[in-house]
């Protein structure tokens, strides 16, 4: 892009972007470079829960994350200040960039999507971008796969594209909304993962046989997806989800060296949604590259998931 002069500071706001979670994931990409996935995605924003991110003028350039200042050489902050650097090309003027998350350090939720969208929304501010969203949506892509998705609230379609450049590779938002629908986070572990979703993809495309079937679930899967939004099917919804899930999972398993992020807790955790189900609640669950759950249910049965996950956080992705 051009490169512009910075607003004045007087004029920056903090911005905030949704955290999300993808009922069909996205894993594996075809440009390991401008982030292009192998399938599109489909996920459900976070509401309230994600990152307020806010640009200034400064002395020299400063990462501040949760109120604190990080280490120049901080692996984030580096990242941040990489990716700011595509935007302000050969202006040289240093900036502060302050981001908080919101999301619950004990939800154990990844904030590199809402982090990403947060920060292409604070950089389209500060430096008079007027970037159309579809752009904000493509560059967010560019910090993190997922957060192309955390532009918007609701159910929202991050579409693969075909192009080499990746200009066709962004997110829409669907128009449907589901006020009864409820995401439940299941915390079973909060300590950083040993393989970052970037390297579990390249390690599961690059080593499993099976990885070649995941576009065909993908594609299936959002197919499932659609139908269920459009016509409220919380059945195809929770069911799609969960197999989804679990075929991502399937791939990394069969990955080498092995990766498996689940710990015993979250196998236990399945196993007492499979109870649940089986008596009656119908509540299913979704998992990233981590070992927490997340949960899906109907505004009916909160108090029946409550009991068995006391701890859990409940959010209402449509209020
Ligand atoms: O956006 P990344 O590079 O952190 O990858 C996200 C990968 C998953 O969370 C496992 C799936 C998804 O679609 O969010």
């Amino acid at each position: 892009p051009a490169v512009v002069e910075p607003q004045s500071d007087a004029m920056a706001e903090p911005v905030f972007a949704p955290s999300n979670i993808a009922l069909c994931k996205y894993w594996g990409k075809r440009d390991a470079e401008l982030n292009l996935p192998v399938n599109s995605s489909l996920s459900i924003s976070l509401a309230h829960l994600g990152t307020k991110t806010q640009l200034s003028v400064a002395e020299k350039d400063e990462v501040w994350l949760n109120g604190n200042q990080l280490a120049a050489d901080d692996k984030f902050a580096v990242k941040v200040i990489r990716y700011i650097d595509l935007f302000r090309g050969d202006n040289s003027q240093a900036v502060k960039v302050e981001t908080e998350n919101n999301i619950p350090t004990a939800a154990g939720l990844a904030s590199s999507a809402s982090g990403f969208a947060a920060l292409m929304l604070a950089i389209n501010q500060f430096y008079g971008l007027n970037f159309e969203p579809q752009v904000l949506s493509a560059f967010a892509r560019m910090g993190s796969g997922s957060a192309s998705r955390s532009l918007y609230h609701g159910f929202v379609e991050w579409q693969m594209g075909y192009r080499d450049n990746g200009m066709d590779s962004f997110a829409m938002p669907l128009e449907h909304s589901w006020p009864d629908l409820r995401v439940g986070l299941v915390k079973v572990s909060t300590a950083e993962k040993a393989v970052d979703s970037r390297s579990g993809m390249n390690r599961t495309v690059d080593t499993a046989h099976l990885y070649q079937s995941w576009p065909l679930q993908a594609a299936a899967d959002l197919e499932k997806l659609h139908q269920a939004i459009a016509n409220k099917n919380f059945t195809l919804l929770g069911e799609t989800a969960e197999q989804n899930a679990l075929s991502m999972h399937a791939t990394m398993i069969a990955s080498w060296p092995p990766l498996l992020y689940w710990q015993p807790d979250s196998v236990a955790a399945m196993q007492a949604i499979w109870q649940l189900r089986a008596s009656g609640t119908e509540v299913y669950f979704t998992m990233d590259a981590g070992p927490n759950l997340k949960l899906l249910f109907s505004a009916a049965n909160e108090a029946a998931v409550k009991q068995q996950f006391p701890a859990m956080e409940v959010v209402c992705p449509f209020t």
